[in-house]
């Protein structure tokens, strides 16, 4: 097989899509104990599965499912019911933000405390550091709960360092509107210099500007598509 952008010890990442993915992401995400917001049907995984998708107006996003290779030290099945490679998490970027372009990782329980995680995350950090099309991307940036042991261990021990606390940052469903804090960890690309740091820093600002005009243009556009509805219902 040849569409594996990368390979660790016992694992794969593989480019994800809806097509070869779905299932898998769907069983990571309807577990309440991996994921902030449970989505319990297929339909439900598939509709959030395409807002965390690379698209045309947001090329900037990578995200990898990581799958299990057939060697020994791996639990079996090593293939899903479809003859696949079994999935097991995923890891990537997420989104610009203040503090730049996030990263993270999600697996699924039944593979926790394998030490998986950190090995799919140090070796997406090997990968993205070498993509071409990432070659401007100086740093990563990893939101952790203070309380995420496990998280904030493979952080670390890919080689980022605590930032600072966003505080009141989110809120998590059943929480009651109730925001929490976060830690945020820099990683910064192998080698980088003080003038591309900052470089890069000022290409965050840009990007933050530009996301917050497509917001804009995203509302704006949902205000005109809603009129006429709202016209019709008033004749
Ligand atoms: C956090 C999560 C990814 C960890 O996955 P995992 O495969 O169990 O992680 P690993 O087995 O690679 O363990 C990571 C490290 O934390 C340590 N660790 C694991 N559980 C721990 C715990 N409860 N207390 C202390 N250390 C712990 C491991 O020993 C390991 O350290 P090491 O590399 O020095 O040996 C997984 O629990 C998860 O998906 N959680 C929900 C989603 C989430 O929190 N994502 C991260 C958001 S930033």
């Amino acid at each position: 097989m040849t569409d594996y952008a990368h390979e660790t010890p016992r694992l794969w990442l593989q480019k994800m899509t809806v097509e070869d993915h779905l299932q898998g992401f769907h069983q990571l995400w309807n577990k309440e104990e991996a994921t902030q917001s449970v989505k319990e049907t297929v339909e439900d995984a598939k509709a959030w599965m395409l807002t965390t998708l690379p698209t045309p107006e947001d090329p900037d996003i990578d995200k990898y499912a990581i799958l299990l290779r057939p060697v020994e030290e791996n639990p079996q099945p090593w293939v899903d019911e479809r003859g696949r490679p079994t999935m097991i998490g995923m890891t990537g970027t997420n989104r610009f933000s203040d503090e730049g372009m996030e990263t993270g990782y999600c697996m699924h329980v039944a593979y926790w405390g394998r030490g998986y995680a950190g090995e799919a995350f140090r070796g997406f950090l090997e990968l993205f550091w070498g993509l071409e099309e990432r070659r401007r991307f100086m740093q990563l940036v990893a939101k952790v709960d203070e309380g995420n042991v496990a998280s904030s261990r493979i952080i670390a021990r890919a080689g980022g360092v605590k930032a600072g606390i966003l505080k009141e940052w989110y809120s998590r469903p059943g929480s009651n509107g109730v925001k929490g804090d976060v830690a945020f960890w820099l990683i910064d690309r192998p080698g980088v210099s003080e003038d591309e740091m900052k470089e890069w820093k000022e290409e965050i600002k840009k990007q933050m500007v530009r996301k917050k005009e497509l917001e804009k243009a995203k509302e704006e556009r949902k205000i005109v598509e809603k009129q006429p509805a709202e016209r019709l219902g008033k004749e």
